[in-house]
Formats: C-alpha cells, sequence, structure tokens
C-alpha cells in the first residue's frame, strides 16, 4: 500500500482520498492554476463518469483543516498496438503549497492504483513547457522515453 497521508508540518497532516461532492468548487480553481477553464458543475459530470469506471480514478489532497490543495486523475489507456497501461490523465497541486510532497503523495495514490490493476507502467504526458513537473517526474522515478507533437481537428464546424 502506498502513503495515504503525510505529515507537512506539525498539526497539519495532509491526506489523500476519493473526491466528494464538495471538493468540486476547489478541484475547478486547481484546474485554473493547471491552465484549464472549467465549471464544477462540468467537472461533477466528467467525475460521475470517471467514478463509474473500473478504469479511471481520481484523488484529491486535502490537509487537515479540510483544505483541498490538488488533484490527481489516472485511466487505463488502450491501443491496438501496446498491452493497456495506466496514464495520469492531469495532476496539479495548489501554488500556495508545492514543494511540500502533496504532489508525490498524489503520484503514490496513482501509482498503487495503476499496481491494483496490474498496470506494468504509469505513464504521464507533459507539456514541453512545465520543465519543473517534468524535474518532479524525474525526481519521482519516471523517465523520459520521447518527446511528442500533439495536432488537432476541430469538428465544431
Ligand atoms: C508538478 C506539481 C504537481 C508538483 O507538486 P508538488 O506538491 O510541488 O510536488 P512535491 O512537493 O512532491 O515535489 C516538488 C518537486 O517537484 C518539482 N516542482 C515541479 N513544479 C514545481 C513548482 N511549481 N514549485 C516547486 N517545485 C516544483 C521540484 O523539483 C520540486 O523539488 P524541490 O521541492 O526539491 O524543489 C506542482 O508543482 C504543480 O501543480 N505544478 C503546476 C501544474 C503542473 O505542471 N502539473 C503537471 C502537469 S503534467
Amino acid at each position: 500500500m502506498s502513503r495515504t497521508t503525510l505529515e507537512i508540518e506539525e498539526q497539519l497532516t495532509c491526506v489523500v482520498r476519493a473526491p466528494r461532492p464538495r471538493d468540486l468548487p476547489r478541484m475547478a480553481e486547481l484546474a485554473e492554476q493547471l491552465g484549464y477553464q472549467c465549471k464544477h458543475e462540468d467537472i461533477r459530470a466528467r467525475l460521475r463518469e470517471m467514478q463509474s469506471s473500473r478504469e479511471h480514478a481520481v484523488f484529491i489532497a486535502e490537509l487537515s483543516k479540510e483544505q483541498v490543495v490538488g488533484w490527481i486523475g489516472v485511466y487505463v489507456f488502450r491501443s491496438v498496438e501496446l498491452d493497456p497501461f495506466a496514464e495520469i490523465s492531469g495532476v496539479v497541486v495548489d501554488q500556495k503549497n508545492r514543494s511540500c510532497g502533496v504532489g508525490t503523495l498524489l503520484l503514490g495514490a496513482a501509482e498503487h492504483w495503476a499496481r491494483s490493476i496490474g498496470s506494468k507502467v504509469l505513464c504521464v504526458r507533459s507539456n514541453i513547457i512545465r520543465a519543473r513537473a517534468h524535474h518532479f517526474y524525474v525526481k519521482n522515478g519516471f523517465e523520459l522515453i520521447k518527446t511528442q507533437r500533439v495536432f488537432r481537428k476541430s469538428l465544431s464546424k
């Protein structure tokens, strides 16, 4: 079992758990720090679908004062050419609470989930501009395996 709590300072503990409805507004604020504007109603709908699937998991990090300071999403990536594997879909820690180990705690929860579903690896794709996050992954045992370009076609017209 991975660590699910972290002692940040005396009487300040961080706990990892599944999200609850009251966490949604904070999750939306944190998504904004990640660079994505979203309403908490949208997050509610997305979480509902993810929570009904065994191939998705979301964890939040909460300080002992019931303050949500981070979240992580992880899912099973499936393709024709590879065995399924776990991939982190997003992770963020409040900018006021970084470098205290909260991100590492969240990674541990994602890794534990990945192992529990039998995944042999845990992957993450990270934008080239997120240099500090890249250090964070390397520090936590990830290795850079390739650099990609992402293409998108709008289907709204
Ligand atoms: C990447 C992130 C989740 C790490 O969370 P964290 O709680 O700061 O992580 P930890 O405290 O466990 O580890 C911190 C280490 O990660 C790295 N790091 C990455 N981003 C950092 C940041 N913005 N501030 C400080 N350290 C950062 C540093 O190497 C740091 O090591 P140090 O404390 O010895 O300097 C967090 O910085 C964040 O939310 N960044 C913005 C969103 C983002 O880039 N997400 C990743 C998307 S792929």
